[in-house]
């Protein structure tokens, strides 16, 4: 029997979007999707689409499309656990903050509150996915507690891991590289894995659908972000060898990018890349390689985050170094907070450390970001603990448009990649500026000969 009812617990940048298309492509199916955030439930539900608590293009018409047809936002977890016949687990699994594994575990407490809840709820056997990033052999973690609840009702495990990026969620939802499926290799795995195969066969060709063991999928996943992230730790390295030798990082990731076993995506030098992902992705698959004594394994990609965080920190210094050693009450100006253009997600973005960083050297910091709000950037600050939250109040200048950031700064700084920054009047920005007006783009979005032509002095990553 096919799947009628699916639920998705958690209604975030994963679970929202996933489900949303879900709903859209299989309208024989009831997808709800539960959260215990109200006020997020409540903004899924804004009459006004564009009030979604997700930014994403494209995202807001597919919602307007499908909810209250086949898809819909509710706090009642139990009955929407109740009524399916599959359940996807997409809660956050964040770095854990304390205890063992401390600043590199995942912390899985809410995964197991969602075991726990649907080992209470179930009456009928169930499958469930996860949806999460997970380490490896949280599923047999889940499966052990809904396996001792004793009501008899019999779990199927699946690992789905999600590859979507932000800000491209909507495009990859569609057309994705992969599906990838890990089950049991089991008669009854190997059923809960197809029926999961034709939930995605209505809209993605069976050739993309990956089926493997529950572990080698979990494992897949934290392999393809470090992979990834491995790439943009690379291109950064070289970045720094480049401003020291006159080398032009653009030129070598084009020129590099074209040899077919290279490839050219994921190689754009930045002040380094943020995300809820990389990171802690990372410090997942470090903390698991130390568990079993791979210290080498492990700090081969600690590398990655140490290079990352190494990027991160030499834009703020140079910040101040070029700004003549102080920047005390000097306003910089912030174009963009976003940890990359088209989402309003900040987490981990590289824009709160730099801020961070030039605060606590007494600068004024003026953001504009075209999705991100004052609340959201000082609770950005604040969560890093680095002073009193008054300070960062006092610190943070905000602004509903970027000509009034930029005025009278001393700097302007790119840390998001937007498309609007490339068509501002650069002129217009100069001339409001303190002179010499300096722009350092972390980014490499703007063409520098053209700033400089303005009389800017221009700085960008690795050039
Ligand atoms: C990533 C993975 O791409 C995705 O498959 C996974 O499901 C979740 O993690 P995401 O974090 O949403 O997705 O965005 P991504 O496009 O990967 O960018 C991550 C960060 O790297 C951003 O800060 C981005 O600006 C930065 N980046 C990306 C670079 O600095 N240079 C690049 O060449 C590419
Ligand atoms: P992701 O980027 O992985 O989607 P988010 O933080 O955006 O992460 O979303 C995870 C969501 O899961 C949050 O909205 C959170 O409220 C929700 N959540 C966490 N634990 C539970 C739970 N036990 N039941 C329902 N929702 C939960």
């Amino acid at each position: 029997m096919g799947i009628t009812k699916i639920c998705c617990i958690g209604a975030g940048y994963v679970g929202g979007p996933t489900m949303a298309i879900i709903a859209q492509k299989c309208p024989q199916i009831q997808v709800t999707v539960v959260d215990l955030n109200e006020e997020r439930i409540a903004a899924w539900n804004d009459e006004d689409v564009n009030n979604i608590p997700i930014y994403e293009p494209g995202l807001s018409d597919i919602v307007k499309e499908a909810r209250g047809r086949n898809l819909f936002f509710s706090t009642d977890v139990e009955k929407a656990i109740d009524e399916a016949q599959m359940i996807f687990i997409s809660v956050n699994t964040p770095t854990k903050t304390y205890g063992k594994g401390k600043g590199m575990a995942a912390d899985l407490k809410f995964i197991e509150l969602c075991a726990r809840q649907i080992a209470k709820v179930a009456k009928e056997n169930k499958i469930v996915v996860e949806k999460s990033t997970l380490p490896v052999r949280t599923a047999e973690a889940i499966k052990s507690i809904l396996d001792n609840t004793g009501n008899g009702v019999k779990f199927q495990i699946l690992s789905n891991p999600e590859f979507l990026a932000e800000g491209t969620a909507v495009q990859d939802l569609l057309n994705p590289d992969r599906i990838l499926i890990g089950g049991d290799t089991t008669e009854e795995g190997q059923k809960a894995i197809q029926a999961l195969v034709d939930v995605y066969a209505n809209w993605v060709s069976e050739d993309r659908i990956l089926t493997t063991n529950v572990w080698s999928s979990e494992l897949s996943k934290l392999t393809a972000n470090a992979f990834l992230a491995q790439r943009i730790s690379s291109i950064n390295a070289m970045s720094e060898l480049c401003e020291k030798t006159g080398a032009d990082v653009n030129e070598v990731a084009r020129a590099i990018g074209m040899d077919s076993r290279i490839g050219p995506k994921f190689l754009k030098a930045s002040v380094g890349f943020g995300g809820s992902c990389f990171q802690k992705d990372i410090l997942n698959l470090v903390y698991i390689a130390k568990s079993y004594g791979l210290n080498e394994v492990a700090d081969y990609w600690e590398q990655v985050i140490i290079m990352n965080d190494h990027q991160k920190r030499r834009f703020s210094n140079n910040i101040v170094k070029t700004l003549y050693n102080t920047v005390s009450d000097k306003k910089i100006a912030f174009l963009g907070w976003a940890f990359k253009k088209d989402t309003n997600d900040t987490r981990e973005s590289a824009a709160i450390y730099v801020a961070d960083d030039l605060i606590s050297e007494n600068a004024k910091i003026a953001v504009y970001d075209p999705k991100v709000s004052r609340k959201k950037v000082l609770a950005d600050l604040d969560y890093l603990q680095s002073r009193a939250a008054d300070e960062n109040v006092n610190s943070v200048l905000s602004f509903e448009n970027p000509y009034e950031a930029c005025f009278n700064a001393h700097a302007v700084a790119i840390l998001t990649e937007w498309d609007e920054f490339v068509n501002y009047d650069w002129q217009k920005i100069y001339d409001s500026m303190q002179k010499p007006a300096f722009v350092f783009d972390g980014r490499n979005i703007l063409n520098g000969s053209d700033l400089e032509k303005i009389g800017f002095v221009y700085q960008a990553i690795g050039s």
